[in-house]
């Protein structure tokens, strides 16, 4: 057991408009550094795409019940969460038919609550986790604004190339409108820098310009560029199981820790 279990989970959206930038590569293997370190994870794939659910062993003829029937459908949690193939990480799972949520929820009042409503219901703690990561698509449309209305923190995937930061301020933008509107306790969990080449100029000066504009919001840890990273989705394994003393793995390690001492002095 760990010390969370009577509490209700950590909610974090890992989310960023800009795509490719390492969300879905974050929410997998962060989740996977979490479940290692003993607590137990859900992943909520919010993405059409269902990156998340292939990288974590989900065949799409495995997917019966998915974020589409949680959302739309209105299907009990309880029916949609899936065991992965690792210890301690569970997972809601995505289709396609999610990319026709917005279309379909057009004239559902509550439509911007519905994750919120599925993942802060009251007796939240007898499922067990203590975070939940939600895995969002490359937009700031329904489903990311329903994560960041569900969600306690946003964490910010940021590639480390040119125009990282571009983009940024828009993100926020809508953190803002959450806070002010459906969610006033929404935080930044942390901005992480990743695909970050050491040898690489330009990775070093996007790291020098995001501690300068952000300070303290960005995460000490930073993910290496790092092909094992990139292979381990096609054997639909998280690189720490792929690769366990690749420097992504660390990496990944690296920031559960983070995030986890700093919840701890949050709680304390
Ligand atoms: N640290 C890394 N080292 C090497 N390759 C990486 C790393 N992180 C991500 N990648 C690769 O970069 C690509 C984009 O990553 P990922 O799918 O996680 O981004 P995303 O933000 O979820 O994309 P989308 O916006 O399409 O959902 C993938 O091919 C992934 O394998
Ligand atoms: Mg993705």
């Amino acid at each position: 057991m760990s010390d969370y279990s009577q509490t209700p989970p950590q909610i974090i959206a890992i989310a960023n408009q800009k795509g490719g930038v390492g969300k879905t590569t974050t929410s997998i293997n962060l989740a996977a550094a979490l479940a290692e370190m003993g607590l137990r994870v859900l992943v909520v794939d919010l993405d059409p795409q269902g990156n998340a659910s292939t990288g974590l062993g989900i065949d799409a003829d495995a997917r019966e019940a998915t974020t589409y029937d949680l959302l739309v459908g209105e299907l009990p949690l309880d029916r949609v969460i899936q065991d992965t193939a690792h210890d301690g990480l569970c997972i809601v799972p995505a289709t396609v038919d999610l990319s026709s949520a917005d279309i379909d929820l057009i004239s559902n009042e509550r439509r911007i609550f519905l994750l919120h409503d599925a993942l802060r219901q009251p007796d939240m703690s007898a499922f067990g986790f203590d975070y939940i990561l939600i895995d969002c698509p490359p937009s700031l449309n329904l489903l990311t604004v329903n994560a960041m209305v569900a969600a306690h923190s946003v964490l910010v995937p940021l590639q480390s190339e040119f125009f990282a930061l571009e983009g940024l301020s828009q993100l926020m933008l809508s953190v803002r409108e959450v806070r002010q509107s459906a969610n006033p306790g929404l935080r930044i969990e942390g901005i992480v820098l990743t695909m970050f080449d050491r040898r690489n100029n330009l990775s070093r000066q996007v790291e020098e310009d995001a501690r300068d504009n952000l300070g303290d919001l960005v995460f000490q840890t930073l993910i290496p560029r790092n092909v094992r990273v990139s292979e381990a989705p096609s054997y639909a394994m998280p690189v720490l199981n792929y690769d366990s003393n690749s420097q992504g793995a660390e990496a990944y390690r690296a920031l559960a820790q983070e995030i986890t001492s700093k919840h701890r002095l949050m709680a304390a």
